[in-house]
């Protein structure tokens, strides 16, 4: 092989290899800057269930579109997300709960854990667990978020 033909193959080679690598920068690089979490809920549906977020004090334990208060430090499941995980049933079930506990076990002590919102008039409940379930995360996301909730309740790392 002729000097001048070498160079042009290393060219081909380093062309190809330049490919590969800006393809799989530019996967990564897409799903960096986008945010996983959306909701399908109107507005007003939204602005309705997050006053009730607000003044039910679920703040104080959960983050939710990164909204968390500064002095929250329970180890409690992220909500964003949470309606790709549980179902609007299941939600509305969990919030009526007089024991959320015998619904999803606890590793916390008793002043952490999930408080009864029984108490919750129902359709204050409704309003939340249909806001709840309209919380998703997109499919690429989906195990991560999985996975963290999964650490969150159990305390442990999620080996699947
Ligand atoms: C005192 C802290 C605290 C408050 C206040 C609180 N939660 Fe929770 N919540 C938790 C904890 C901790 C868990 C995990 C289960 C457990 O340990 O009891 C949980 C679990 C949940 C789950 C199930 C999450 C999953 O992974 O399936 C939902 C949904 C939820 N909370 C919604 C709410 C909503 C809505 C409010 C307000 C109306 C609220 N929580 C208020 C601490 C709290």
């Amino acid at each position: 092989m002729k000097r001048g033909e070498r160079v042009v193959l290393a060219l081909i080679g380093l062309a190809l290899v330049a490919g590969v690598v800006h393809s799989l920068l530019h996967v990564d690089g897409k799903h960096d800057r986008d945010i996983p979490f959306y909701s399908t809920a109107t507005h007003n549906e939204a602005s309705a269930a997050m006053d009730i977020y607000r003044s039910s004090g679920c703040k104080s334990c959960h983050s939710l579109w990164t909204l968390q208060d500064a002095m929250q430090f329970v180890p409690a499941p992220m909500l964003d997300g949470i309606g790709s995980l549980r179902t609007e049933d299941w939600l509305y079930a969990y919030l009526s709960s007089p024991d959320p506990q015998a619904i999803l076990p606890s590793r916390l002590k008793k002043q952490y854990q999930m408080p009864s919102y029984a108490t919750l008039p129902e359709s204050q409940r409704r309003l939340l667990a249909k806001y709840m379930s309209s919380l998703k995360v997109k499919d690429w996301y989906l195990e991560q978020t999985r996975k963290a909730e999964y650490e969150k309740l159990t305390g442990l790392e999620d080996k699947k």
